[in-house]
């Protein structure tokens, strides 16, 4: 199986081609003013970009953004992320205000070799997310009409089996950007034999979405690090009582019996920042992780736990993090993800850090994104890569 990427199809030359590049623009848009938060999404997808421009390429760009729900949302319209990307690349990004119909094709009609256009929310079509393989294949005819090559660079979308990750390369010429490239290169140095000690740091707030990826990654790791939300299902199968904390019951058991078969690999908090409230000036203590008082809740990880974790961070080789430690955007909760992620940039080892979440931690804190080795733009995709499992827009690339 090979993967062709963006060089084999520049080497064919693509001036005057149509050629449509799937991104992941899903960026964050706040909820009042509908600007844009992170635009890391956005910068990963440049160097694809102006690799196809500056080969005088027609370049047509199409991506996600939110979960709408098939039909036109005005919430979750990429209109404000073509001005983005515009600024970004300091030309103009033709905008198509549907993503197959009139708008979209006399958008693509008009552009001239060097030009870039951007389609509106492909989920504003049923087609694009259906689990009806004629009615994605139907959508997908329709968007592959619009181009004569395709390039996937949405890493963040690639674990969907959506019309345009999986079914628009069957109709055409595909290949691998830039960016998905980079992230599998990466990602499959971790999955295959990282150098010694491995360190995995998770956090984020189900450990039901974590269960598989903590699964896998067992048996392969030195030590696995647990904060965020999900710590306190953990602290409760030690036996402690976590007061309001985030808590899946259900998962307690298959916690208990991760942690009798982790042989002490998974470090958890020692101490936590209890608070009174899920709010920003809400009163709050560092307590002990098995003295958190009934009324409280745990939104961090506390000052030793950092310590602790930062100790085993300062021996790996190889670390991979997915998951704030704690409510970082409330700044007296923001302690614990600061710490860690301070302690792996000062490790003398290979970093990568997964995810929309973290990814998004790293800029919002103002830490130097260029001291990890590398900060992946897929959460979900980043995780479904390590537990070893096809991924549907990896899998429809190869040949
Ligand atoms: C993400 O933000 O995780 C990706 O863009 C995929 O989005 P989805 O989870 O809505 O499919
Ligand atoms: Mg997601």
């Amino acid at each position: 199986m090979t993967i062709r990427n963006l060089d084999d199809l520049l080497a064919e030359g693509v001036s005057g081609r149509r050629v449509l590049v799937r991104a992941d623009l899903n960026v964050p848009l706040d909820k009042q003013t509908g600007a844009i938060g992170d635009d890391g999404r956005i910068r990963a997808v440049l160097p694809t970009l102006t690799a196809l421009t500056g080969a005088g390429a027609k370049v047509v760009v199409f991506s996600h953004l939110g979960r709408p729900k098939g039909a036109p949302d005005p919430q979750f319209s990429l209109r404000p992320v073509a001005a983005r990307l515009g600024e970004l690349l300091g030309a103009e990004v033709r905008f198509a205000e549907d993503t197959v119909g009139d708008s979209a094709r006399s958008t693509v009609e008009a552009l001239a070799d060097g030009d870039v256009a951007l389609l509106e929310n492909l989920r504003f079509n049923k087609g694009e997310t259906s689990k009806d393989d004629a009615e994605r294949g139907a959508f997908a005819d329709q968007l592959a009409a619009l181009g004569e090559a395709y390039v996937d660079d949405a890493f963040g979308a690639v674990h969907r089996k959506h019309a345009s990750v999986f079914d628009v390369p069957a109709r055409l010429p595909h290949v691998a950007g830039r960016l998905v490239l980079r992230e599998v290169e990466v990602l499959a140095k971790l999955a295959g034999e990282p150098e010694r000690p491995y360190v995995v740091v998770l956090g984020g707030s189900k450990v039901s979405d974590k269960l598989a990826v903590i699964e896998t990654l067992l048996p392969k790791v030195d030590r696995l690090l647990i904060g965020g939300g999900m710590c306190f299902t953990f602290l409760k199968a030690q036996g402690h009582e976590v007061g309001t904390s985030l808590l899946e019951k259900e998962m307690v058991e298959t916690c208990r019996n991760l942690l009798e078969r982790a042989d002490g690999k998974i470090l958890l908090p020692v101490d936590v920042v209890a608070a009174d409230a899920f709010a920003p000036d809400a009163a709050h203590d560092t307590v002990r992780a098995d003295a958190i008082p009934s009324h409280r809740v745990g939104l961090d990880i506390g000052p030793e736990t950092v310590a602790g974790f930062a100790a085993a961070l300062a021996e790996a080789k190889t670390i991979f993090w997915n998951g704030p430690m704690g409510v970082f955007e409330m700044p007296a909760f923001a302690g614990g993800t600061r710490g860690v992620a301070e302690a792996i940039t000062s490790a003398d080892a290979f970093s990568v850090v997964g995810g929309g979440d973290s990814a998004a931690a790293v800029r919002a804190l103002g830490l130097d994104e260029s001291s990890f080795g590398h900060i992946s733009t897929g959460g979900g995709a980043s995780l479904e890569y390590l537990e070893g499992k096809t991924l549907p827009g990896i899998a429809a690339l190869e040949d």
